[in-house]
């Protein structure tokens, strides 16, 4: 596998970029898309393997992605497949769908590549069947899932124990299949993406800070507009944190507040933080975020934060290492069952590159000196190793080898390209 060499271009940062079309957005926009009978269209799609893989996926039940117009015969008459379903990595594309098929007529299965096929799917198993829904998982509770062919979903309550957007957006797109009103409730901190796309399509209320209501029925076609992806961003934003003077902008990204964890952790921690809420999309804020690096200090980070900086938690660990003192993560064992154990593969990065970090159940403690040697870095086949590596060499002593570097297309084909242009 191809591997890059990455070294600190040695001047300040100052710059401008629109990051790609959010990686959540474009999965919802398109599953949405894909129920409604008829044309729908959406710009600003993800570039990124796992939203080509719902694409592909969709392909296969009749549902046809030409540019941004999306043809539908809607879910009721959805082809049924011939060949198992491939999910590529994305753990997105096989929950969202598997809450979609499994109150549906429509039989699949859905298969994954080996990190994929390795994550837990059991999750999924209690609420969509509390619902009527019909899933099946291998005995480990991993995939392959078989899903579908449940006629006559009544509806249901449930609470979940993780604050999973994926886990609550199966949940409640199977439940626009059911007979009456369901109710989801887990614990705060998750994007909440979907339930602001429900209500503004009538299909839902909030019935508490956390618990929501759907009620089922048809979605119709429609336009939808796929912000920038934070979660990209937040390499940028980065970036501009670890070098004191340092500056990005990065314009419409999305600031749905289950996503902007890392942007508060980076302002604890020292860095300048402007985000400007520019428009709406279905009711979910959009906007201009402007990050300018200053002395970075360590920071703990817990509880409802971690679920809001998910995915940026790699990158926590870059700029602990270039801030002063012990930065903490702890309540993040969700952390364990992402694309690789990415409490593991954190570690194992900031190691390789010279740091120091200890391991928790739950989080680490990385030891902030400002510095970091370089070095080889695995990836463990999980794109935001990969990225997070590649900003840590930007300011690193040496060169950073990354190995595997193309598995950032997961989520940014041409990220490398990007940040090279940046200077
Ligand atoms: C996502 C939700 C999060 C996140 C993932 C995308 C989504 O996962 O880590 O990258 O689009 O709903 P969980 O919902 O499993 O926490």
């Amino acid at each position: 596998m191809a591997e890059r060499i990455i070294t600190n271009p040695g001047t300040r940062l100052r710059a401008s970029v629109q990051v790609p079309g959010d990686k959540s957005l474009s999965h919802r926009a398109l599953l949405f898309a894909a129920i409604a009978e008829g044309d729908s269209y959406i710009s600003g799609l993800g570039p990124g393997d796992d939203v080509h893989s719902t694409i592909e996926a969709l392909d296969q039940f009749g549902v046809i992605v030409d540019g941004e117009k999306i043809r539908s015969p809607g879910i009721a008459h959805w082809r049924v497949p011939t060949e198992p379903i491939d999910c590529g990595n994305s753990a997105t594309a096989m929950r969202l769908l598997a809450g979609v098929l499994s109150t549906s007529p429509v039989k699949a299965t859905l298969v994954g590549d080996s990190s994929l096929s390795a994550r837990p799917m059991h999750r999924l198993v209690e609420p969509l069947t509390e619902l009527g829904g019909n899933i099946d998982t291998s005995p480990e509770g991993t995939p392959p899932l078989k899903v579908g062919g449940a006629t006559g979903a009544q509806g249901n309550s449930v609470t979940i124990d993780v604050a999973s957007a994926q886990v609550r957006s199966a949940f409640e797109l199977a439940a626009l299949n059911a007979s009456g009103p369901s109710m989801i409730d887990s614990p705060p901190g998750f994007r909440d993406h979907t339930e602001r796309w429900l209500i503004a399509a009538g299909r839902g209320e909030w019935a508490s800070a956390t618990a929501f209501t759907v009620l089922p029925g048809k979605i119709v076609p429609a336009r939808y507009e796929v912000p920038g992806d934070p979660s990209s961003a937040a390499y940028l934003w980065a970036l501009a944190a670890i070098q004191p003077g340092g500056e990005v902008l990065t314009p419409t990204v999305s600031l749905n507040a289950g996503r902007l964890g890392f942007l508060q952790i980076l302002e604890e921690m020292g860095a300048e933080v402007e985000a400007l809420v520019t428009g709406e999309v279905g009711g979910d804020p959009v906007g201009d975020v402007k990050v300018t690096g200053r002395t970075l200090s360590a920071v703990d980070v817990a509880g409802d934060l971690v679920a809001s900086a998910l995915d940026e938690i790699p990158l926590v660990a870059v700029v602990g290492a270039y801030a002063q003192g012990i930065t903490r993560v702890s309540d993040a064992a969700e952390l364990r069952v992402k694309e690789s154990d990415r409490i593991a593969s954190t570690a194992a990065m900031i190691r390789a590159l010279g740091g120091g970090i200890d391991l928790r159940r739950d989080g680490f403690e990385v030891v902030g000196t400002g510095f970091l040697e370089g070095g080889v870095v695995e990836t463990a086949h999980d794109h935001r190793i990969a990225m997070s590596a590649a900003i840590a060499a930007m300011r690193a002593d040496g060169p950073v080898t990354i190995r595997d570097a193309e598995i950032a297309s997961v989520s940014w084909p041409g990220f490398y390209e990007t940040l090279e242009a940046m200077w």
